[in-house]
């Protein structure tokens, strides 16, 4: 699991430079699926239960699960790219939401709570601690900014599988005050944020575009964690990106 979050991190920061105004999102997919593939290893979502791609984007108003297409980045747009690689049958999954040029503030306000979500997120945990905790802290996150937290979809543990047992929400539930996170599991944090209210669409026609229903933007972190006897460590951590306490502003 190391080893796939280290290679997973090290794709992450390879399409980092691209992520610019004028690059169409179905490139960086294929950079994505380039790279992985040169490798020799795997990309996780490509045919994953039909997705068609190897990432997913997932622009402004989109909550996540985006599929790459011929859309070119235009400054002011913020676009969450998600990769996940198999490396020797194991997974490592991250995402990060990249401002295009200059974004309105909003869009940078929900941006940076997200990052903030998730490591407040990660910090909250302790080995035997309650998944809930995770949960309480990101609410509160986004509570403080007027920003809601999307329910629909969740975190997972992960291993030789994609998604797994446990279920990691958001935001508390009664099971999730239940179940302890012990030391040796794998699972992700990936909160999703929305400027407005937490509800989602489905996109009809393609099935998996989720977006906000009343339109504003959205914006999600991920990172994969080992609960370790000691401790949260990061196994996704990149050399370039954002990292706990950064600022957007
Ligand atoms: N990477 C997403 C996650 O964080 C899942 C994408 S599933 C796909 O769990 F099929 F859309 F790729
Ligand atoms: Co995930
Ligand atoms: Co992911």
């Amino acid at each position: 699991m190391r080893a796939a979050g280290r290679f997973n991190a090290q794709l992450m920061d390879y399409i980092r430079d691209f992520v610019r105004p004028g690059i169409t999102t179905e490139e960086i997919d294929r950079l994505v699926h380039e790279y992985t593939l040169g490798y020799g290893h795997v990309p996780a979502p490509l045919n994953y239960q039909g997705f068609p791609k190897s990432c997913c984007t997932s622009i402004n108003e989109v909550i996540c699960h985006g599929i790459p297409g011929p859309y070119l980045l235009k400054e002011g747009d913020i676009v969450n790219v998600d990769v996940t690689t198999i490396v020797g049958g194991w997974h490592g999954d991250q995402s990060e939401t990249f401002l295009v040029g200059a974004v309105s503030e909003e869009a940078r306000n929900v941006t940076q709570c997200a990052l903030n979500a998730l490591y407040l997120g990660i910090e909250a945990i302790r080995p035997g601690g309650r998944i809930s905790d995770i949960g309480d802290a990101i609410v509160k996150e986004a509570s403080r900014w007027g920003f809601s937290v999307v329910h629909e979809y969740i975190g997972h543990g992960l291993g030789r599988r994609f998604h797994q047992e446990p279920n990691i929400p958001h935001f508390p539930t009664p099971r999730s005050r239940s179940e302890r996170i012990e030391p040796g599991t794998c699972f992700t944090i990936e909160p999703m944020i929305n400027a407005g209210s937490r509800y989602t669409v489905m996109d009809p026609t393609d099935g998996w575009t989720v977006r906000t229903r009343d339109g504003q933007c959205s914006a999600q972190f991920e990172h994969t964690i080992l609960m370790t006897e000691t401790g949260p460590e990061m196994l996704t951590k990149t050399r370039r990106g954002p990292q706990k306490g950064h600022s957007f502003s």
